[in-house]
């Protein structure tokens, strides 16, 4: 397999990570010896030693303490040993420090108090400065100086979920109103995306200005749309995020059912394009041509399988994985919360031992 070497940048703040760490070299398309891997969702409700740690603390609250940040993010770093951190925080904080009325309800998720759906309520949107979220620039600077070697994986929502959020009010199946603005009032439709790109932009820049060695753009409900409804409504936005981030970090885009959206996903301005479960890697390769490398992409039921079962699945998405110049292991989505930890631990094993 031909080496192709993505442009994906270096950490400004620790180049020799940048050179030695296998997460960041498979996120430039290398093929360190052993195949990183790191969890979506690794930090916080599979973890007894969170959920004791969070107790009477509403969600919010922690996102917005350095410390709590920093202790919730090592948990999983020290019980797994994975080959990167992600920052513990949620989409919205950066929606929530702008002052919008957002309650994260449990079993539910984000609820917005006032839905936004028309002119105002896009005008209403301003931008964000570094100083409306001191705790994210604070928590990055902590946690570097705890992880040590191992990297640190910023992130944000892209500005198709957070819009869907603002504008169905709360988790929505098919995101009914979001189209009926995008398709009734395309105009206003791009100014709010415009300014979620903004937010997004100078939320994921306090991150790496802060010394983040990657980051993660999550659009995880684009694929509710089509391709040719993404590419208009949606990539010229997600497109000003990433390109942002050329040449300083690594660049991660990810979205759940977008199989069909694959290659414009990457051609928006990935390094490293993210798989759900349900496309194999060799395929999705294929889509997305060979400047980008892949993380995925085990189905997160996958961990409720016998450990022969699921220790096929895991080499199975290895050898698939090969197709790709790089490739980072991780589930299809989010750890599922009655996931038992101790089948994280032996995932992580099993990738290692190849
Ligand atoms: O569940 C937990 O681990 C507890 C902390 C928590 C997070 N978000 C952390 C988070 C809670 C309670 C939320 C609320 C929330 N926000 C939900 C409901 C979650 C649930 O299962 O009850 C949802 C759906 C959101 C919105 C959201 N947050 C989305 C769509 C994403 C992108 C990832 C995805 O799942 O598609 C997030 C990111 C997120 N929330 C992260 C964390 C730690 C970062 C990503 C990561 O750790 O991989």
């Amino acid at each position: 397999m031909s080496v192709v070497h993505i442009d994906a940048g270096v950490g400004a703040r620790r180049p020799d990570l940048a050179a030695t760490a296998p997460f960041l070299r498979a996120c430039r398309g290398e093929r360190p010896a052993t195949t990183p891997v790191w969890f979506m969702r690794q930090a916080g409700r599979v973890l007894p030693e969170y959920r004791s740690l969070r107790a009477g603390i509403p969600m919010l609250d922690s996102c917005r303490d350095p410390a709590l940040i920093t202790e919730i993010t090592m948990q999983p770093v020290r019980r797994f040993r994975p080959d990167a951190a992600i920052f513990f925080s949620d989409i919205v904080v950066p929606l929530v420090a702008l002052g919008l009325d957002i309650d994260i309800v449990a079993g539910v998720g984000p609820v917005v108090a006032e839905p936004i759906r028309d002119a105002a309520g896009v005008a209403a949107l301003r931008e964000l400065e570094p100083n409306d979220v001191p705790y994210i620039a604070d928590g990055v600077r902590t946690l570097l100086r705890e992880l040590g070697g191992t990297p640190l994986i910023g992130f944000a929502g892209a500005p198709f979920t957070l819009a869907s959020y603002l504008v169905e009010g709360g988790p929505s199946r098919n995101h009914l109103r979001t189209k009926e603005l995008m398709y009734r009032e395309p105009k206003l439709w791009h100014d709010l995306l415009d300014r979620l790109a903004g937010i997004t932009t100078a939320f994921l820049q306090v991150q790496v200005d802060a010394g983040v060695d990657a980051i993660q753009l999550f659009d995880s409900w684009a694929g509710a749309l089509s391709e040719a409804d993404y590419r208009r409504y949606v990539a010229p936005h997600s497109a000003r995020v990433l390109g942002a981030f050329a040449g300083q970090v690594p660049r991660i885009h990810f979205g759940v059912n977008t199989g069909e959206l694959l290659a414009v996903m990457g051609e928006v301005g990935a390094d490293v394009v993210g798989v759900d479960w349900r496309v194999p890697l060799d395929v999705a390769a294929r889509r997305v041509g060979p400047h980008r490398a892949l993380q995925g992409n085990l189905d997160p039921a996958a961990v409720f399988a016998p450990h022969d079962v699921l220790d096929a699945k895991i080499r199975d998405v290895l050898a698939r994985g090969t197709a790709a110049p790089g490739h980072v292991f991780n589930l299809g989505h989010g750890v599922l919360p009655e996931t038992d930890p101790g089948v994280l631990a032996h995932i992580v094993d099993v990738v290692h031992a190849g």
